[in-house]
């Protein structure tokens, strides 16, 4: 499929995992690719599998998300997909309890006032364009509650999830689409090191899981490919479950 011929993508933590796994996607589907990550070696690496531009940036430097918009415009003439999916989930962000006010922001900071600064950044590019497609990544923690809390993160997910919301209303008269992506929890290597070590909190979480596994980066990626195309021209303020049906389910099968 090439559903994405010519169109400028600006993805942000390319670099590794969900966001890598649609760097490639988006490759394969036409688009030029404007790989962002704090991380460069891994960043630069996937610009250049994929063909594409690098841009080392933190997401929540307001200069650096000013810059990345503008590389990607200067280099390609337009700002046409945003998928804004930087996020981190640190160790020391656990139950409120435990939870320390220094945890609290930078996870604020990264996951939900990165998404604040990227949108307010890529809008007025869209703007001028008439249409675009913004992605946000949020999770499945932003509509069920967990047990197993990481409180910054999940309260982060659900700001995008509602500011994903707000905008896709508001701009969606102007051409623009604004999605929030709620993945459920995903095969990643850092997942998998966690539970070869722990198959009990493995199991607790899985079976809750209706399909009984967990998700691949590139499934999730092509559920942000679709959002990203004209395929999803109806589609806005929406939040998009890829979840494996977990937030649908009671009673999950044996
Ligand atoms: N993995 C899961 O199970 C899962 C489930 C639901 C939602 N998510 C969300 O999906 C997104 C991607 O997750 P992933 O598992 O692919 O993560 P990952 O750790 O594999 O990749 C994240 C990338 O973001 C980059 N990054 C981190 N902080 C940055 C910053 N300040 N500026 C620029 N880049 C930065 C990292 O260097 C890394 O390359 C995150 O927002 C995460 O919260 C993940």
């Amino acid at each position: 499929m090439q559903r994405l011929q010519d169109r400028v993508a600006v993805i942000t933590g390319a670099g590794s995992g969900i966001g890598l796994a649609t760097a490639r996607r988006f490759a394969e589907e036409g688009a030029k690719v404007v790989c962002v990550d704090l991380d460069e070696p891994s960043g630069a690496k996937a610009a250049d599998e994929v063909g594409g531009l690098f841009v080392k940036a933190d997401v929540t430097s307001e200069d650096d998300v000013v810059r990345m918009f503008q590389t990607a415009f200067d280099a390609y003439g337009s700002v046409d997909i945003a998928f804004n999916n930087a996020g981190i989930s640190p160790p020391d962000d656990d139950s409120i309890l435990e939870t320390g006010l220094d945890a609290w922001r930078r996870v604020q900071e990264v996951n939900l006032t990165s998404v604040y600064l990227c949108c307010k950044h890529v809008i007025p590019y869209m703007r001028r364009q008439g249409k675009g497609s913004i992605i946000n990544t949020a999770s499945f923690v932003a509509v069920m509650g967990s047990a197993t809390s990481q409180i910054s993160y999940t309260a982060s997910k659900g700001g995008v999830l509602a500011m994903s919301r707000e905008l896709g209303v508001q701009f969606a008269r102007e051409g623009i689409r604004v999605n929030a992506l709620c993945p459920g929890p995903v095969n990643t290597p850092l997942l998998q090191e966690l539970f070869a070590k722990d198959p009990e909190r493995a199991q607790r979480r899985l079976v809750h899981i209706p399909v009984g596994r967990f998700a691949e980066a590139t499934e999730i990626a092509a559920a942000v490919a679709f959002l990203a195309s004209d395929d999803a021209s109806f589609i806005t303020g929406s939040e998009f479950l890829v979840d494996g049906g977990i937030s649908g389910a009671y009673v999950t099968p044996l």
